[in-house]
């Protein structure tokens, strides 16, 4: 290969390794950086060049005894997963991440170690902006709520917002709780303060109790004094995303939180007295949570003061058009398009069907369709992916068939005329639908998990969805990503 292949190729590596949300760092068997990310380097407050091409006990230290995994990867050829470390960069300022370590073996040889980082500590926090509204993106104003049920959700946020009341928001995954817990906080009095949020299922359950109380040096080895997120929303407002993944001990930490204001760091003697507004969200029915022993009912009463339940889209079909329309508009601004709308006939088939993904699986689907669009200004079935497309052609059909038996005109389906054929080629009746979509959603993430090895992240992207949904999803139909993972 001559030189400049070499160096394009680096490039183009350099390049998609830049891209990724996650650090990514590579060494050779002396330890020697040859890759390193930029979301590496914004984790370690390092630059590239300080790095790059240095041995990297040079440039980092190591509190722990077992060092560096990526040196213990070179020397021992140890791997590890979704392991916490905590050390320090040159200017001294504790890092802290959740590492997968592995050595990379040619010819039998050590030749060096990947590390794969994420930076727990900042996980989904969203820092102060220029706009003075620490990281929020949302208000009340950008929330189209057109139906009676959702008006009467936003009517209840905006009472909520006035208050230092915690708020439960429940409602299936994409509904919109995210936007309401930042629009609440935006409209709150602490909206010059902190917005922190950190999703409970997206870090390990041993991990989660350092990261929301915070630790005190020598609380276990290699632990520095450092706060934690209830802390770092001091003044402000935090949000505890998919509550009911909290592991039950921490929760009775946090209700303690809540009545008295005060936190303990881990391994800490003392109290600290704090100031923080609790919102939580939830994916699933509190009751069942608490029936079945994922919620404690002690800190649902405590949280609970204000709940705020958002329906399911399917069941808010006014809320349909506006938000075509809303998601249309931001997307022309973006994609620099003139498009005006959709068919009827595909606005129709949105009413009709039943979004079990709700509100981000429309914004999703009229992203895909407006990517495939050059001058057109209509959306319409054509621009649709197969799957989608047969999914929405299937509601309309299921409409026409139920609105015929409504007028009296069921008898014309005779009960042992094959109906709809699932994917699977089983013939289906109304009540199995969700099951039969469940199957195909498994089915989907299983592949992805498969074509990348149990990675959450790699497959969220490529399946076009976050992280924090495929969680959910991943959960809601019974798969491991560990099985998947070499
Ligand atoms: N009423 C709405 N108006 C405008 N956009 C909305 C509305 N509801 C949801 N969205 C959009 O849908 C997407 C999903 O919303 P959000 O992240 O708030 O959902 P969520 O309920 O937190 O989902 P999950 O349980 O999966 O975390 C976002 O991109 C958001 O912008
Ligand atoms: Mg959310």
């Amino acid at each position: 290969m001559r030189p400049q292949d070499v160096d394009s190729r680096r490039l183009l590596l350099e390049a998609a390794l830049d891209a990724l949300d996650e650090g990514v760092h590579v060494v050779d068997a002396e330890g020697v950086t040859v890759f390193y990310n930029r979301k590496m380097a914004d984790i370690e407050a390092m630059s590239r060049q300080d790095v790059m091409g240095r041995r990297i006990d040079d440039v980092f230290s190591f509190p722990d005894a077992a060092g560096s995994t990526l040196l213990d990867a070179v020397r021992r050829g140890a791997r590890r997963d979704d392991v916490r470390q905590t050390y320090f960069n040159r200017r001294g300022q504790a890092i802290t991440t959740v590492n997968r370590t592995f050595p990379v073996y040619a010819d039998g040889r050590i030749v060096g170690a990947v590390e794969i980082a994420r930076d727990v500590t900042s996980v989904e926090q969203l820092r102060s902006t220029a706009f003075g509204q620490a990281g929020v993106r949302y208000t009340f104003a950008s929330i189209i709520a057109e139906s009676p049920a959702m008006r009467e959700v936003l009517e209840q946020a905006r009472r909520a917002a006035r208050t230092d009341s915690s708020v439960l928001i429940v409602g299936e995954t994409g509904t919109g709780k995210e936007l309401l817990a930042q629009g609440l906080h935006a409209a709150s009095p602490r909206r010059d303060g902190p917005f922190v949020s950190q999703n409970l299922a997206a870090i390990p359950d041993t991990l989660v109790e350092g990261i929301l109380f915070g630790t005190a040096r020598g609380a276990f080895t290699g632990a520095v004094d450092r706060p934690g997120l209830i802390e770092q929303a001091n003044g402000g407002t935090l949000l505890l995303d998919e509550l009911n993944a909290m592991p039950a001990p921490l929760q009775a930490k946090l209700l303690r939180v809540l009545q008295e204001r005060v936190v303990r760091r881990v391994g800490d003697l003392k109290d600290r007295p704090v100031d923080v507004r609790i919102l939580a969200t939830m994916n699933e029915d509190p009751g069942r949570a608490i029936r079945e022993g994922r919620l404690r009912a002690d800190l649902f009463y405590r949280l609970s003061v204000v709940t705020l339940t958002v329906p399911p889209l399917r069941s808010r079909p006014e809320d349909i058009p506006p938000l075509v329309a809303h998601f249309i508009a931001r997307l022309n601004r973006a994609f620099g398009l003139r498009v005006d709308g959709c068919e009827p006939r595909l606005m129709e088939a949105f009413i009709a069907y039943d979004w079990p993904g709700n509100v981000r699986e429309l914004e999703h689907v009229i992203e895909g369709a407006m990517n495939l669009m050059e001058d057109e200004q209509t959306i319409g079935f054509q621009h649709l992916p197969g799957h989608v497309r047969r999914r929405l052609e299937q509601a309309l059909a299921d409409e026409g068939r139920v609105e015929a038996s409504a007028r009296g005109a069921g008898a014309e389906v005779p009960d042992d005329a094959p109906r709809r054929q699932a994917p699977t080629g089983r013939p289906e009746a109304g009540p199995t639908f969700r099951h039969l979509i469940r199957d195909y959603a498994r089915s989907l993430l299983q592949d992805a998990l498969r074509e990348t090895r149990g990675n959450v992240s790699e497959a969220a992207r490529r399946l076009g969805m976050s992280r924090q949904n495929l969680q959910y999803w991943l959960r809601e139909v019974g798969v491991d990503p560990a099985a998947y993972r070499r």
